[in-house]
């Protein structure tokens, strides 16, 4: 028996028609400040990546704009050939410098964040390609229309959205089956509890971006302290094990360059919260 935990204890979730671990990664912290260039120490974010399939996770979450590129181009270089790993990416902003994230929904845009996805991360098809924004300055038709022909053409093999309401799925879904939504959710960030919902009515994967709160969730003096304490656990811990409990379709990506880091996150994939410590944790997770 492996003497390191195992994200298969998160359970499983069938994205389409690709059965992953519940327990993902989230390639954005493999980057620099600001998600801007290269990470401050490149030789540990290669051996946190080389780590990530190691524990049993087999959803890897990227995007064109980390870097922009430097995740996906880190991604490939590492983890290539991919092996029972499903890599999302998304595509659909831009970037201006460290921290400025601007949307652009142009189709032809969109199709070149396909194309180049492609090409870097060194596959024929993209297993999960979302888009990271609507454009409010594009009608969203368009966006949609752009996504299902690429989807027909065989560049993309499933479609997710990021940071939408459930009328955006809805509408979305008149173009290609929307297989998960990323919208930022966590304890103490509830405001897409509706889309959630949505998501778990209609099966469809919920991945909360900034499941730890940005590492806010990971620090002592938190509502998770005292639960994290009974349980013999950290924080960070107690918050995955709450997500994960939350609802079958959710499909946490915490974030992080730093090998110890990974192996304590993937850890709280096997941490039991009773119904009551859940409870708790929710009233208290609500008042944020
Ligand atoms: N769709 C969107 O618009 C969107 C937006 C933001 C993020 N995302 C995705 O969501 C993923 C997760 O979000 P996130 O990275 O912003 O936030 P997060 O996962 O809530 O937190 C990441 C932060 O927490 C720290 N951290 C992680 N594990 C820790 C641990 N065990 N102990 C102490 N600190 C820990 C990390 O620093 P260290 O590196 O030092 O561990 C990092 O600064 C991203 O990687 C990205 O893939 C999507």
């Amino acid at each position: 028996m492996s003497a390191y935990p195992s994200a298969a204890a998160s359970g499983q979730f069938k994205i389409g028609d690709i059965t992953v671990n519940r327990l993902g990664f989230g390639a954005m912290r493999i980057t620099g400040k600001g998600i801007w260039g290269e990470p401050a120490d490149p030789k540990a974010a290669r051996e946190t990546l080389k780590r990530v399939p190691e524990l049993g996770i087999n959803l890897i979450d990227t995007a064109d704009s980390y870097g922009p590129y430097v995740s996906e181009d880190l991604i490939r270089e590492t983890l290539h050939p991919y092996k029972n790993l499903l890599i999302a990416t998304k595509g659909g902003l831009t970037r201006h410098g460290p921290d400025i994230w601007r949307p652009l929904g142009r189709p032809e845009y969109l199709r070149q964040c396909v194309l180049m996805s492609l090409r870097r991360l060194g596959v024929e098809r993209i297993d999960l390609w979302q888009l990271h924004r609507i454009d409010g300055a594009v009608p969203r038709e368009e966006q949609f229309g752009v996504i299902a022909a690429m989807r027909k053409e065989g560049l993309i093999r499933h479609v997710g959205l990021s940071e939408v309401g459930v009328d955006d799925i809805v509408a979305a879904q008149k173009h290609f089956p929307v297989v998960t939504v990323q919208n930022q959710y966590n304890l103490v960030d509830r405001k897409s509890e509706a889309v959630l919902e949505y998501c778990e009515k209609h099966n469809i994967g919920f991945i909360p971006w900034a499941p730890l709160a940005a590492g806010n969730l990971t620090r002592p003096g938190s509502a998770l302290t005292e639960t994290a304490r009974q349980l013999k656990a950290t924080p960070g811990q107690v918050a995955l094990a709450w997500m994960l409990k939350r609802s079958k379709v959710i499909l946490p990506i915490p974030g992080t360059a730093n090998v110890d880091h990974l192996i304590e996150n993937v850890a709280g994939a096997g941490i039991h919260l009773s119904d009551e410590a859940f409870a708790a944790l929710d009233k208290q997770g609500r008042k944020g």
